[in-house]
């Protein structure tokens, strides 16, 4: 199996997207998602984005490489009882199974940034967006002080150097490379527009309880305390991420902890 499947398969991201819920609900609104519209979630995971879209009555279609997150999709699609949304495996850089110009909305939420093949990405995106439509990403800025990207930095510090020629997926979170790698699509620059937004973590569990969960069911932790056991650092890791935790929460009970993200909206 592909590192990047491998990476997804291994925890259960169900368990943190359960903290996702209403900035997902949220982002869809802002994106102003009616009914009718022909949406694609790429990376949806098991629905943060997908199944708010769906309720509001757009024909929705979520790829994810896990194939238990599409699973576990299409178990909230059936206990919601919505007919207008499905999942399906498939990769982001590699969109084959979807047709040309068919989606009126292509969305990916801290989803195709994890692909591979960051040029592929942005070409597959393209193609199936239809003229006059729209793609939507949601990716984590590297070095960004807030939560995400400094549990992804503090994980890779613990973790063994990538594989040669590794493409950090980070570096969707910088504006020159949204550019360079849609306008090598057949972008235009004056088409792709950045804004700097903001995801919430609501979780019942206070700091530590919800860094737990990063450690039992997030691939990229998981892998992290892993390398960091056999070195016998696992509880500087520890240390340092329940610091970050604390730091950032700002509930008085469970956890909120607001992470930034940047906004990529490219006009087909
Ligand atoms: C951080 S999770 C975000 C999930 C979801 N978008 C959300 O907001 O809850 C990253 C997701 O991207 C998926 N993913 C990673 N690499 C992918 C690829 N090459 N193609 C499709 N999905 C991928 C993972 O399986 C996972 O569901």
């Amino acid at each position: 199996m592909n590192p990047n499947q491998a990476l997804w398969e291994k925890g259960d991201f169900t368990q943190l997207a359960a903290a996702m819920r209403d900035s997902g609900a949220a982002l869809v609104a802002r994106l102003g998602v009616v009914a009718g519209q022909r949406v694609l979630d790429l990376g949806c995971g098991d629905g943060t984005t997908a199944l708010p879209a769906a309720e509001r009555g757009a024909e929705v279609t979520g790829v994810d490489i896990s194939r238990p997150l599409v699973a576990a999709g299409n178990r909230r699609a059936q206990a919601a009882g919505l007919k207008n949304l499905r999942f399906q495996h498939g990769d982001a850089g590699d969109l084959r199974d979807l047709p040309d110009a068919y989606f009126d909305l292509v969305v990916s939420i801290f989803g195709a940034m994890f692909a591979p093949k960051p040029f592929e990405v942005a070409k597959a995106m393209l193609r199936v967006t239809r003229p006059g439509g729209r793609i939507v990403m949601g990716n984590w800025i590297p070095n960004d002080p807030t939560l995400v990207a400094q549990i992804l930095r503090i994980s890779a510090a613990y973790s063994p150097p990538p594989p040669e020629g590794f493409v950090s997926p980070m570096l969707w979170g910088l504006e020159a490379q949204v550019v360079e790698r849609f306008t090598a699509a057949g972008v235009s620059p004056a088409a792709i527009t950045v804004e700097r937004d903001s995801y919430v973590f609501r979780d019942p569990a206070p700091p530590a309880g919800f860094l737990e969960k990063f450690r039992r069911f997030y691939g990229p932790t998981m892998n992290a305390f892993e390398a960091a056991e056999k070195e016998g650092r696992a509880a500087a890791l520890q240390h340092e991420l329940q610091a970050l935790f604390e730091r950032h929460n700002t509930a008085a009970q469970g956890t909120e902890i607001a992470a930034a993200f940047l906004r990529v909206t490219v006009q087909r």
